[in-house]
């Protein structure tokens, strides 16, 4: 397995045209198909930055601020931000597109995190990432803060031993 990974090697780029399957009865796309589409498509992300099988740990909150139409092309670009120990941080961005309109907007950003695992379902060692641009390295840098956040809230993680949150909730000051 390779020891090192650049960010750029796990860039997915999924299309998917919203039919009437995929919505509900006001003719908008419905919010679970998109976050399995959003699932799915970070999800290769993971496994082309591990070479692994990966399994989904975690989805940071999803905020639906506008209907996606019946009709229109979402386009999500997913990409390992960085990764740990056998868990890789994975942001994904959505687009939806009215091609005949010519009117495209950026509709969701998410982070979900996804977990190597061997045969047994065990989790295993990944690859270190390398970011190379600004945008990478911006995503890089935040991603231990965004990392003890969700395990802090999922309880997996002393908010005292979440250093990087330090500053955010004045912890360990009196
Ligand atoms: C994710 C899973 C493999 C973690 O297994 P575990 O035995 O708890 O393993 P560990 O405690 O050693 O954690 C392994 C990694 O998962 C990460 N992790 C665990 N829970 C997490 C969460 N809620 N959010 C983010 N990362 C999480 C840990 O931080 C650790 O990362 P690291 O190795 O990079 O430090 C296990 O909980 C699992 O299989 N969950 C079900 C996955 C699944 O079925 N997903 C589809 C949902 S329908």
């Amino acid at each position: 397995m390779a020891k090192q990974k650049f960010a750029k090697d796990s860039v997915t780029i999924m299309t998917e045209m919203v039919l009437p399957n995929d919505t509900n009865t006001l003719n908008n796309l419905m919010g679970g198909r998109l976050m399995y589409w959003m699932d799915i498509s970070a999800a290769i992300a993971a496994q082309k930055h591990c070479n692994r099988i990966v399994v989904t740990a975690s989805a940071d909150s999803i905020s639906f601020k506008q209907p996606i139409n019946l009709g229109n092309v979402i386009t999500l670009r997913s990409q390992v931000t960085r990764s740990f120990n056998s868990s890789m941080e994975v942001f994904i961005e959505v687009t939806a597109e009215d091609i005949p309109a010519k009117k495209k907007i950026m509709t969701h950003r998410a982070y979900f995190t996804f977990v190597a695992v061997d045969q047994h379902s065990k989790p295993i060692e990944v690859p270190e990432l390398i970011p190379e641009t600004p945008e990478e390295i911006e995503q890089y840098e935040g991603a231990l803060r965004r990392r003890q956040l969700r395990l802090v809230l999922a309880k997996r993680m002393k908010p005292e031993d979440a250093v990087e949150l330090k500053s955010i909730f004045n912890l360990g000051e009196k």
